[in-house]
This record gives C-alpha cells, structure tokens and sequence, in this order.
C-alpha cells in the first residue's frame, strides 16, 4: 500500500491493545468481498484536550430570541458534540478536502488532518471512532480510513479513499465496550464494517463530529490547511434521534486559532482560520 509512509507496518501488540480486538467485513455493493487489513496506523486519535474552560457565548444578534451555541476550544478538536445520556450511535458524512502545507510550515513537515464521528472522548477517556485521514507526504495528498477504540491506535481499514470522496461513517455501541463501525465510501459503493470489542468502559455520554490535529507518539502532528468542510448527520440519544444543532461547537487553538466550528442549520460547518 503507498501510503507506507504514513504507516508503520510492524508493531507489537502491546499489553494494552491487545485487549481490543477488531474484525472486519468488507462488501461491494450490498456484496462481500475479501477484506485484507492494512497495517496498524502511528497515528492516534485523542479525547478532547481542552485548553480553556472559559466558556463563549456566541449569540447570533440578527435573530431575536436565538438560543445561544456554546463554543469551547481545544488544542486538538474542530467540530461539534452533544452530550447527555445515552448515546447509542453516530453517524456523519463529509467531503475528503484536499489540504493544503500553511504559511510557516516546512515541506519536510507533513501536515495532516483527520475527520471522523465517535462516542464519547469528550468528557471522558474512553472513545470509539472512525474515519479518514489525509496527509501530504513529500508534496502529494495521501488518505486512509480507520477506526480506533481507545486505548488502542486506530486501524486502518483498507478502504480507498481518494481525495473528494464522499464518506459516511457510523458509530455504534453495541455494549460498554463493544461496538460497530461502518465506513462507507458513498461515490463507489465501497463499505468496510468492523467490529470490536474490549478497551476502556464506554460512558456514552457525548457524541461527536470532529476534524482532528491527532497525535504521533505524543505530541501533535502539523495541522494541515483545509477549504471548509462540513459534518452533515446525526446521533441517537435513548432511542430518539438529534442533530448536531444543539451541538457545543469545539474550536481549535494553539498559538492562535486554528480551526472554527458553527453550526448551518443542522450541518456543521469547519472553516480554517
Ligand atoms: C447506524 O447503523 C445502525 C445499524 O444499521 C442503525 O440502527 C443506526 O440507526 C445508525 N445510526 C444512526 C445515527 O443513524
Ligand atoms: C471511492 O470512490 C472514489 C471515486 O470517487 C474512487 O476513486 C475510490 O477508489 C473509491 N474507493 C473504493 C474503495 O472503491
């Protein structure tokens, strides 16, 4: 697979991971296929690392009566998430943006980003996901879909994902630590679904749609510029259905602002900043 360099092929299992064990189906149209598991990623997804609790109320002043949407920021979350009891399951469709190197960043740097939808992370450590992500290595846009249950790294799951695919994804606990991800690529009729199960005790008590600066080993890889992007979807909260309108939005700040999130309407919109 090209994308070796974003990739490590070999490791070992680790006490901890080891604990959380996947299968994985893959299908063609309605049809199952041989599915071949690509390699560990060294990527690795992180709950939300909040660095400031200083709240923002955003009112939008042009329409009296507006309920306010509460902003906090995060030095490695872009996105929305609501919370509350129990959420069962999220799903989420977005566009693969082709990013782009910043001002300032080498082009030894490969910048990146991921998007994905999960449960939980937000308020707790515990976090089941998948999604993409993208990369530019030595130049050229490389991007991989995966799924991770924390403590473990994500997997990548050898679904091909091209730039401006359209990918939907669903999240779904089926116990405190087992669930079902399915990624799909829309414009081929490509799907993967993984099942997992063992790593930390799901809480379910936030569902999210984020555009993530992960981690590499510890610490955070260059954050990629991107065109705005959107999450359109939805969760299920105790068995009825919501969107991410009643969402707190998560921004992205490090030095500065790096990523701003709002809400259209239900869709989520991610613009870089
Ligand atoms: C995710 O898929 C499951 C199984 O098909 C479905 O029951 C659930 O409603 C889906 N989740 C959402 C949020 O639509
Ligand atoms: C997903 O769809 C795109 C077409 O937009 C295609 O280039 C890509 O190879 C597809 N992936 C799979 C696994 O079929």
């Amino acid at each position: 697979m090209k994308f070796a360099a974003a990739l490590v092929a070999l490791i070992s299992a680790s006490l901890v991971s080891s604990e959380v064990v996947w299968s994985f189906k893959k299908y063609q149209d309605g049809v199952e296929v041989d599915f071949e598991e690509g390699p560990v990623t060294k990527f690795q997804s992180q709950a939300l690392q909040k660095v400031s609790d200083a709240r923002r109320k955003r009112i939008d002043s042009r329409i009296a009566g507006r309920s306010t949407q509460t902003t906090v920021t995060s030095s490695n979350w872009c996105g929305a998430a609501v919370t509350g009891t129990t959420f069962s399951s999220v799903v989420g469709t977005w566009t693969v943006p082709a990013i782009t190197r910043r001002s300032g960043q080498s082009s030894g740097s490969e910048p990146a980003i991921s998007q994905w939808v999960g449960i939980d992370g937000y308020s707790d450590d515990a976090l089941i996901q998948g999604g993409t992500i993208s990369q530019l290595v030595s130049g050229s846009q490389q991007n991989a879909a995966w799924t991770e249950m924390l403590p473990a790294a994500s997997k990548d799951v050898s679904l091909t994902v091209e730039t401006g695919d359209k990918i939907t994804v669903n999240v779904t606990a089926t116990g405190t630590s087992s669930g079902t991800v399915t990624l799909e690529n829309v414009t081929r009729g490509t799907s993967v679904v993984g099942k997992v199960s063992g790593g930390s005790r799901l809480s379910q008590n936030s569902a999210e749609w984020i555009l993530e600066d992960f981690e590499e080993g510890s610490s955070l890889v260059a954050f990629a510029g991107f065109p705005t992007s959107t999450f359109t979807g939805s969760a299920i909260k105790s068995g009825t259905s919501v969107s991410p309108a009643s969402a707190t939005l998560i921004d992205i700040v490090q030095s500065s602002t790096l990523c701003s999130a709002t809400l259209s309407g239900s869709t989520v919109e991610l613009s870089d900043s």
